[in-house]
């Protein structure tokens, strides 16, 4: 190749590098949805366990689901033998282990669905689930187990008027699905 033509290569190379980089200077940066968004996202409401006080309307939703889903899972005899330890606390008027629990699954399924303004600081999936690290679970979890919880939480869902006609539910049914292996544990 001609030296003239490596040189216009080298130059046009140059000018390319510095436009993208200029370009992406000036760049206006669109937020791309996440499913947190499509759940009500951080839109501020009044909430209504806490007057006075708002909430994301996401964590919300998110909450309220959650709430049902725990009710739900209590009434339920393929799931509730797991629980026993929260559903002994609640019978003797003691909502210390539910609020927590409704926090902390709160915060899991908001950061799981894109949300910013939340972490969770409970345990790993795993060792929430692993009766030797978690007294609060009593046995491990089978598959069964997981099935039951999914309806359940579509059940939960359903009370709050979501329905799996939603495309939030199902992105929220496949999310929950990848954590099968981590909860079942047999
Ligand atoms: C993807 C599905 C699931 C998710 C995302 C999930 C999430 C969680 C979270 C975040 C906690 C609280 C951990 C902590 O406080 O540090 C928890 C606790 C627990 N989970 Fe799950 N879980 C799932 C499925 C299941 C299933 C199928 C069972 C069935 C046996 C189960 C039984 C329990 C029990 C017994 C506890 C302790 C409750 C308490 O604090 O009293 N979970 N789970």
């Amino acid at each position: 190749m001609k030296k003239t033509a490596v040189f216009t290569i080298l130059i046009l190379g140059i000018i390319f590098t510095i436009t993208a980089t200029s370009c992406k200077k000036n760049e206006v940066a669109i937020p791309i949805p996440t499913l947190y968004d499509s759940l009500g996202g951080t839109t501020l409401v009044a909430d209504p366990k806490a007057s006075g006080s708002s909430i994301e309307k996401g964590r919300l939703l998110i909450r309220s689901i959650i709430d049902s889903t725990i009710f739900i899972i209590a009434a339920d005899t393929a799931l509730n033998g797991h629980f026993t330890v929260l559903l002994s606390e609640v019978g003797s008027n003691n909502l210390t282990g539910f609020m927590a629990l409704s926090k902390n699954l709160t915060d899991f399924v908001a950061v799981a669905t894109g949300a910013k303004d939340y972490s969770y600081g409970g345990k790993s999936m795993t060792a929430a689930h692993n009766p030797s690290q978690n007294s609060r679970m009593n046995g491990k979890a089978d598959n069964g187990d997981f099935n039951a919880f999914e309806t359940d939480l579509v059940a939960g869902a359903a009370k709050n008027a979501v329905t799996t006609s939603n495309p939030a539910l199902v992105s929220v049914a496949k999310l929950v699905e990848t954590l099968r292996t981590q909860v079942v544990q047999n």
